[in-house]
């Protein structure tokens, strides 16, 4: 069965029932990620930042892949399905949400692996270099962050993504250009060590995977 399809059935089935849940069973038609699972090193402990309702951290639980997730959002209708949706998996326990904006203290701890999946677009522009840099600060040393976001080019993809954003989050989104994010990336220490790109629908994405392999990576100097 395809990667894609696969992750349609653990969406509808983990999700089933819960309210205000459909577009997180439609989601894996348009979001790669079987492409962002194959990111997370197996057995790690991962922060996802802006979870939504909680659907990567679903997926990666209900594979088993990892010990354990922590995701947190600024919507509470978002993070009240994620924790009904937690409760559904065979150890609850290895996920929590919590209901917090990214602007706000981060809940405590360092990870293996810090996700960014589709938030950089609904965060202004003057708060996405801090963005991702307290997101780079939660890793471990030799951790790993997972970022994604929408393609600005092409426009018409760009655009398609625009009026999804208008109609669904009722938002004017900022597209942080991917050569900007990568060099703020790279100038908090890390290494950039994959960054594919791709198309579902109408739907463009781009991939900036990177370790914190350098000596004290991603730490805010002393
Ligand atoms: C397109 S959704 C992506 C959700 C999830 N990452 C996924 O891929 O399924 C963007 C999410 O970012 C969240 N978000 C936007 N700004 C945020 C902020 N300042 N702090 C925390 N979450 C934020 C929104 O509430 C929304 O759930």
């Amino acid at each position: 069965m395809p990667a894609m399809q696969r992750a349609a059935e653990v969406a509808a089935r983990i999700y089933e029932g819960i309210p205000g849940s459909l577009l997180q069973k439609w989601r894996p038609a348009i979001c790669p990620f079987d492409l962002l699972i194959a990111q997370v090193p197996p057995q790690s402990t991962v922060l996802d930042v802006g979870c939504g309702s909680g659907l990567f951290l679903g997926l990666l639980a209900a594979a088993g892949r990892i010990r354990s997730g922590l995701g947190f959002d600024s919507s509470a209708p978002a993070i009240a399905r994620a924790d009904c949706m937690r409760r559904r998996l065979p150890e609850p326990a290895r996920l929590a949400f919590v209901h917090r904006d990214a602007a706000a203290a981060w809940p405590d701890g360092d990870f293996d692996v810090v996700c960014l999946i589709d938030v950089m677009h609904h965060v202004q522009p003057a708060q996405q270099r801090p963005l991702i840099e307290t997101a780079i600060a939660k890793l471990r040393p030799g951790g790993t962050l997972v970022y994604k976001d929408m393609v600005r080019r092409p426009a018409w993809r760009a655009w398609m993504n625009r009026l999804h954003d208008l109609l669904l989050a009722r938002q004017w989104i900022h597209y942080a250009p991917i050569d900007q994010v990568a060099s703020w990336i790279r100038g908090a220490g890390l290494e950039i060590v994959h960054e594919p790109r791709c198309s579902m629908l109408w739907y463009g994405h781009e991939i900036l995977v990177a370790r914190a392999t350098a000596p004290g990576a991603g730490r805010p100097p002393a």
